[in-house]
């Protein structure tokens, strides 16, 4: 007698599916990697509640899409090495995958020693990720930028505030009211020439003094995260 038992629906494991934008030039592939960090995010915080005994807290926003990312770290003192570095986010994919990561890098190996922890460029955890579509490099700035946070509150904490490093912020054009982070943003957005950039903040346009200023900028951060 054929057996009769209906045969079980294929389904599509959502790990294999990658993003790509019909209509654009832009590849969207994630690597196996980034998959990985995604699906298995190391060190990532659940429960806010345990997170007790930290020696840093830091926390940043995208203006670039408005996500969210929070950082903890603890320090061993004696060798001035990140030992523990947990996160949380309410950001995309390519943002979990690359703070996972980057929790991997500095505490890797007994810990990395927090001014090579503060070097640590958006390019560099991409590379480990084996790359990142242009469109997310900002997402990987994020955690970045929450490590430094992290890092800064521990400065203030334990009495270093001579090493808190500051992020300082230039206006650029006054009339649009742009500063040289919003054309950082611009630039890790995918806008790489000043008209893109332009479209995105209108600086110079009723200003066209600014714009020499502006395109030094634009190649700096340009090569900063692309180069
Ligand atoms: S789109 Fe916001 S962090 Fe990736």
């Amino acid at each position: 007698m054929p057996n009769s038992k209906p045969k079980k629906k294929k389904t599509t494991v959502a790990a294999d599916v990658d993003i790509v934008p019909k209509g654009t030039s832009d590849n969207w592939a994630y690597t196996g990697t980034v998959k990985d960090h995604f699906f298995n995010p190391r060190n990532l915080v659940i429960d806010v509640s345990k997170m007790k005994g930290y020696d840093g807290l830091g926390m940043v926003g995208s203006p670039a899409c408005g996500d969210m990312m929070k950082i903890w770290v603890k320090v061993d003192k004696k060798t001035d090495k990140i030992k523990e570095m947990k996160w949380q986010t309410f950001g995309c994919g390519s943002a979990i995958a690359a703070t996972s990561m980057l929790s991997v890098m500095v505490t890797e190996k007994g810990g990395m020693k927090i001014d090579k922890a503060l070097s640590v460029k958006p390019q560099d955890i991409t590379k480990r990720l084996g790359d990142l579509p242009t469109r997310k490099i900002h997402c990987s700035v994020l955690g970045d930028k929450a490590l430094r946070s992290a890092v800064n509150n521990y400065f203030i904490k334990s009495g270093q505030k001579d090493r808190v490093v500051k992020e300082q912020v230039r206006i650029i054009d006054r009339e649009a009211k742009v500063t040289d982070h919003d054309i950082e943003e611009a630039v890790l957005e995918g806008a790489h020439t000043l008209e893109a950039v332009q479209k995105k903040t209108k600086v110079g346009v009723g200003n066209p003094e600014v714009i020499p200023e502006v395109e030094q900028l634009i190649r700096f951060y340009t090569e900063k995260y692309f180069g």
